[in-house]
């Protein structure tokens, strides 16, 4: 029953489940390690802090609404031409403003059972229904998603690499999905964790989304370059996309300090390198290690690993020792996937300190 005598949401939002964002605190620890949110543990770099402290002195003026230096820098850094990309606040504002511009009614998008949820909050905003391809082997796969198109399919959302699975579609995969969809669909092919994969069949798919009509490629400040706490991410896309994406963009979505720090990091080459490297070191040792104790770890091409325990319980039971020892990982319950926790890969102290907690948690 509607209330007549309040103003009532739109039908269904009352429906989205909101989204819980990876916990910060634990009660009576003063500095717990925060490991569940993919950050990078390393902070941002040096040479994007000072541009950030330097922007200080021009907070005042409203930012440049194209982002034109920005544009400019990512432009040149990946190969791309500047008009064809979208700028957010976060990729997570790229996948509204997608959502927003093509989404009517009674449409969907289809992704995988695993997907992102922050696809899925915008698409049920804009009345759309979600299809989710089953992922048995934690995977996406283009059959899967391929299966769940219907007439009313107006974009697909594959991650790659996947949060929280880990798990990541190789090139000739992502060509697969493409060659199968109708050309009115939209593919957002996410490549927020791209710079940590090594994996040689993983590609970019920046070379494919040039060619084509349908394909955004988005891409993010927050992992590699540190800068989750700025809200910078991008989605490179036909330009007939990015043009009808303007129309609607709220016109000052990415800050002034955002801009120049984002700039910055994009030059700091040996910050990207450290990164990438903490992750390369520690993610095959976490991996290793963990399943040395006797529980389950997906290979994992992202920055986090994701590890399955043999049930809820066990997992909850995990995760309470876990913050006993000051360490917060994430539970994806949210996701369907109750008995697993994603621990973000952290510094060396960090990671010990996941490591000893979950040896003594194995040992009872
Ligand atoms: C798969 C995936 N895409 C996108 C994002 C969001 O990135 P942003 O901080 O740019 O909104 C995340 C953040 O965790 C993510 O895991």
């Amino acid at each position: 029953m509607t209330d007549a005598t309040a103003p009532a949401p739109k039908p269904g939002i009352l429906d989205i489940a909101p989204y819980v964002g990876g916990k910060s605190r634990i009660e009576g620890v003063a500095e717990p390690m925060k490991l569940s949110s993919n950050e990078n543990m390393l902070g941002a770099g040096q040479k994007a802090r000072e541009a950030f402290e330097a922007a200080v002195r021009n907070i005042h003026i409203y930012p440049d609404g194209r982002a034109t230096k920005l544009r400019g820098a990512v432009a040149d850094h990946h190969g791309l031409e500047p008009e064809r990309l979208i700028f957010g606040n976060g990729s997570d504002e790229v996948f509204a403003l997608l959502n927003q511009t093509y989404l009517t009614p009674g449409d969907n998008i289809v992704t995988g059972q695993y997907g992102f949820l922050a696809y899925r909050i915008s698409a049920l905003a804009n009345q759309a229904s979600v299809k989710l391809a089953p992922e048995p082997q934690f995977k996406a796969t283009p059959e899967a998603l391929l299966a769940e198109v219907d007439e009313r399919t107006r974009i697909v959302y594959v991650s790659s690499p996947s949060n929280p699975t880990g798990s990541y579609n190789t090139a000739e995969e992502i060509r697969r999905l493409h060659e199968g969809l109708r050309p009115d669909i939209l593919l957002v092919i996410d490549e927020a964790y791209a710079e940590y994969v090594t994996e040689p069949d993983w590609e970019t798919s920046f070379p494919l989304a040039r060619d084509s009509e349908n394909i955004v490629v988005t891409r993010t400040f927050s992992k590699i370059h540190g800068l989750g706490g700025l809200r910078i991410g991008f989605g490179y896309a036909p330009l007939k996309v990015a043009e009808a994406v303007d129309r609607i963009r709220l016109p000052f979505n990415v800050s002034v300090p955002g801009i120049e720090a984002a700039v910055a990091a994009l030059g700091d080459e040996a910050h990207q390198q450290a990164s990438r490297d903490l992750i390369q070191t520690w993610r095959p040792r976490m991996t290793q290690a963990i399943r040395g104790f006797g529980f389950e770890v997906l290979p994992s091409a992202g920055n986090f690993v994701l590890v399955r325990f043999s049930d809820a319980a066990q997992a909850q039971g995990a995760n309470d020792y876990l913050n006993s020892k000051g360490v917060i990982v994430r539970p994806v319950g949210g996701y369907g996937l109750p008995d697993c926790l994603r621990i973000t890969i952290g510094t060396e102290d960090q990671n010990r300190a996941v490591l000893d907690a979950l040896s003594e948690f194995a040992a009872g």
